[in-house]
């Protein structure tokens, strides 16, 4: 069965970078470009070119660097900002300008002080500008969350007429329960005059943890694009995880969805933007924390020597990630440990590994984790001559 395309629309340089302490140079936003194009994103949005000189620059020199994904800028629905941005994108093979404005009642009253009918003169004003620049223009209704479906449609309808390209759905506060979100992306599909003309995108913030079902929610009910951070990084809780998206769909193929990313680079991916962040990534985060393929438990340590699978339904390989590795702690039993004393060098004999492991339990209640040094030091603690292999 051919699958269909989810558009990746990675803003690990625009979203990501809003992370307090997270500030990247410029020469550090175009080496992550050059990533994330090899990567297979299909979008990369490179900055906010009106928020600073610096931003602009990244922006335009992203804009000059990047062969294969379209180069994105965001903008408020205001004229100098799309003017600063489609010069920021002119070098751009494909450039996209992003502009919108929130839609929710909160933002309309508190945010602009408005109301609805102004709200989408803002929005189409917006969309037609962008569009006298660019051919490829995304609306964006922030805060579209929590705005209410009836109106959000008539948003759509009136931006989808002014030639937007791509509409984006953000559930910028982290509000939405994946079947309020999916439902609302159905509502719009089915409800909004000439939908069929634009890519509807998810854009899931992650403040109750529900960003990657969210947006997994979205897809399912017809959105083709997910806007996403590698490691999710982002504002407040974080954006939705680029490398959990990807790996999800890969791993359902029977969604019937999938992406241009090679999820070989992965990992490595999370780690060059971890350091050039200076963002750790939580040990037991999905598919790229030191701890996704890691097992330390006696009974799965067992279960994975036998056969991968038991434990593990993604192949670490295929996110670029070497092979699991069996963790030893006091919880661990011995075929862990005759496995790891194995790598380092000694073929224990059933009765020979009784007697090491009666020793590496002693050790192994000192001592947090056992590595692969202490493994000599246990085998010589014991009164038994085991050579080394
Ligand atoms: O979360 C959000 O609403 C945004 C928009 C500016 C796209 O980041
Ligand atoms: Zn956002």
């Amino acid at each position: 069965m051919s699958k269909d395309k989810v558009q990746i629309f990675d803003t690990t340089l625009r979203d990501g970078e809003q992370v307090p302490g997270c500030k990247l140079d410029a020469e550090q936003k175009l080496v992550i470009a050059e990533r994330l194009d090899n990567l297979g994103v299909d979008i990369i949005e490179a900055g906010f070119p009106i928020s600073s000189p610096g931003d602009f620059n990244s922006v335009l020199e992203i804009s000059k660097l990047v062969k294969n994904a379209t180069v994105c800028g965001l903008t408020r629905a205001v004229k100098k900002d799309i003017e600063v941005a489609a010069e920021a994108l002119k070098p751009a093979l494909r450039p996209r300008i992003h502009t919108g404005i929130g839609t929710s009642d909160s933002h309309i009253k508190h945010k602009f002080n408005s109301n609805r009918d102004v709200i989408i003169e803002r929005a189409v004003a917006a969309v037609s500008y962008a569009k006298t620049f660019v051919e490829d223009v995304e609306f964006y209704a922030e805060d579209a969350g929590r705005t209410d479906n009836e109106f959000l449609a008539q948003v759509c309808e009136a931006v989808v007429a002014a030639g937007a390209t791509v509409l984006n759905i953000p559930d910028t506060t982290g509000y939405c329960l994946p079947e309020e979100y999916g439902a609302k992306m159905k509502y719009l599909k089915e409800n909004v005059k000439g939908v069929h003309r634009a890519v509807l995108s998810c854009h899931c913030h992650n403040d109750l943890g529900l960003a990657t079902a969210n947006s997994i929610a979205g897809v399912v009910n017809g959105a083709r694009q997910i806007e996403c951070t590698i490691n999710g990084i982002g504002e407040r809780a974080g954006n939705t995880s680029l490398e959990e998206v990807v790996m999800i769909l890969r791993q359902h193929p029977s969604l019937g969805l999938d992406t241009n990313i090679n999820s070989k680079l992965l990992y490595s991916t999370s780690q060059m933007v971890s350091q050039k962040m200076g963002m750790m990534v939580q040990p037991n985060k999905a598919i790229v924390g030191a701890n996704a393929f890691a097992h330390s438990s006696g009974i799965h340590q067992d279960g994975v020597i036998k056969n991968r699978e038991t434990y593990e339904i993604i192949d670490p390989a295929d996110v670029g990630v070497n092979e699991s590795s069996i963790v030893l702690t006091a919880r661990s039993g011995r075929a862990a440990l005759a496995y790891r004393a194995k790598i380092v060098g000694y073929e224990l004999t059933k009765l020979q590994l009784d007697t090491v492991y009666q020793e590496f339990l002693k050790f192994a209640d000192r001592k947090k984790e056992i590595m692969d040094e202490d493994i000599h030091e246990i085998v010589a603690a014991t009164d038994v001559a085991i050579e080394k292999v």
